[in-house]
């Protein structure tokens, strides 16, 4: 059973396949190309799951496993912004640089230096007969002035929980410890082994 992943972005591909070491883990868009998904969900686990599904029947292969990641962050104090916008919250199409510097200017323009957030992933499992999707979170808060250039996104204005330094600073395996990335391929990975076992 090969390992697609729903998902081209480079960040989340990178983090995924550091977490699945020895398993062949290939982003869809090697075997697909480019392809734009729209994700209309209202929730993470809607989004994951319409990744997920739109890929598996894509390949209409009955030798892979499928796993597709929605994310994003949400600041309670400015309405659960961006949350399931996270990707676009600059607009349709913005960079990450865009959408952090929007997130940085909401916060000024309430006067907020620092504020509480989390991070939310959905991942979502297709394999032949069997859809799962679980959550993982890691909690913190975002700052108005961006420290670092590591991880990816919105990493260098957040600070998770029992830290000083953002994402952007601490080593990209102190994430890998915490991530709600992390916590959802957790609950995930036993699951992939299961499917991988059965005979069908
Ligand atoms: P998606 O690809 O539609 O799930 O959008 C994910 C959005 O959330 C992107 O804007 C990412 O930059 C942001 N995001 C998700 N996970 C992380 C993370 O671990 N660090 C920083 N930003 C993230």
């Amino acid at each position: 059973m090969e390992i697609v992943l729903a998902t081209s972005n480079k960040g989340k591909v990178k983090e995924i396949q550091a977490l699945f070491e020895e398993d062949h883990v290939i982003p869809f868009s090697d075997i697909l190309g480019p392809l734009e998904i729209e994700e209309n969900g209202t929730t993470f686990a809607e989004n994951a799951r319409i990744k997920a599904e739109t890929i598996f029947k894509k390949l209409g292969r009955d030798d892979v496993i499928v796993i597709s990641d929605d994310s994003g962050i949400t600041v309670p104090a400015l309405n659960n912004e961006p949350g399931i916008y996270s990707a676009r919250y600059a607009g349709e199409g913005a960079t990450d640089k865009q959408n952090l510097n929007k997130l940085l200017q909401r916060l000024k323009e309430k006067g907020l230096k620092e504020s509480p957030a989390y991070y939310t992933a959905a991942i979502a499992i297709f394999a032949p007969g069997a859809e799962y999707v679980m959550h993982g979170w890691m909690f913190g808060k975002v700052i108005d002035e961006p420290r670092g250039d590591g991880g990816f996104g919105y990493d260098p204005m957040f600070i998770p929980e029992g830290f000083d330094q953002t994402l952007g600073e601490l080593d990209p395996a102190i994430k890998r410890e915490l991530s709600h990335r992390s916590k959802a391929l957790a609950l995930a990975k036993p699951i992939i082994e299961m499917l991988r076992s059965l005979k069908r």
